[in-house]
């Protein structure tokens, strides 16, 4: 097989897709052949990423939609599925870190807020692709979790919540899917060079480097092949799986 055409043919929908990792993902999986859905609450963001894959030679459809709102996620289906025939391979990847505050404090609107885009936004996400991807006889889906998926980390309650819902909902996703000919697999980066983490400061940003064995960040490429793997054949016995991508920071 030609790898640097693996994905010909594939349509991939990837939200969050106008910055960091999810950007970093549809850049890869189109530059690998496949249609990519660039969806993203930013329109200025989508419409950015799209322009920048069609520069590079790629086939690129932005769509504005909030993860949180399930009729806005039918809608970009149902719309991707009217322009390039169907669906593939879905990275649910758009989420939202929330402040850091510790539990006792923890604002009940902001705890909401991130349960519902974290959370809820990958059942109503899972709840939209898996009958597409019925439709077209397969698929692939990647849920973008983190390491705080597997792991309690101070101040970042619901976000922490949130990732080990993903986790339990990929789970439950991949057996329920396993004789549908869909793969459902979650990833759990590290921190990553992402405006998510970016904007909080040098000090905190200087601190997480160190956090890692590795004395880095991880970049979004990186985060992406793990993703591009995941979703691709040469994963194809590889379903319910939750792949830690962390510089070895959950190995301490
Ligand atoms: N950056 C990290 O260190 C890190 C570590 C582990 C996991 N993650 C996870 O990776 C994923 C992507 O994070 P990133 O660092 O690339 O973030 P980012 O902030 O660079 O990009 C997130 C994108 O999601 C979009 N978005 C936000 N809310 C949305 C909504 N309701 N509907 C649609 N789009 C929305 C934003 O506009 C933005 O373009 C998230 O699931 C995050 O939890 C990030």
């Amino acid at each position: 097989m030609d790898r640097n055409r693996e994905f010909a043919g594939k349509v991939a929908f990837i939200s969050g897709a106008g910055s960091g990792i999810g950007l970093a993902t549809a850049e890869l999986l189109a530059s690998l052949g496949a249609r990519v859905a660039i969806g993203d609450i930013s329109t200025d963001a989508a419409d950015r990423a799209a322009a920048k894959i069609a520069a590079m030679g790629g086939t690129a459809l932005p769509l504005t939609v909030d993860v949180g709102d399930h009729a806005a996620l039918a809608r970009a289906v149902s719309r991707i599925e009217a322009d390039f025939g169907g669906l593939d391979l879905a990275v649910n990847n758009a989420a939202i870190p929330g402040p850091r505050v510790p539990l006792e404090d923890y604002p009940i609107e902001a705890w909401k807020a991130v349960i519902d885009i974290d959370l809820t936004a990958v059942f109503y996400a899972l709840r939209t692709e898996l009958p597409a991807m019925k439709r077209r006889g397969g698929g692939s889906i990647v849920n973008i979790a983190s390491i705080a998926g597997g792991l309690g980390i101070p101040l970042t309650g619901p976000y922490a919540a949130a990732k080990h819902g993903v986790v339990g909902l990929t789970r439950v996703a991949a057996l329920e899917n396993a004789t549908a000919n869909i793969r459902i697999n979650a990833v759990g980066p590290g921190y990553v060079e992402t405006p998510f983490v970016m904007e909080r400061g040098e000090d905190i940003v200087r601190a997480y480097r160190e956090k890692h064995p590795v004395k880095r960040m991880a970049t979004t490429a990186e985060i992406a092949e793990q993703v591009a793997f995941l979703l691709s054949d040469r994963a194809s016995f590889v379903t319910g799986a939750y792949h830690i991508i962390d510089g070895g920071y959950s190995a301490q």
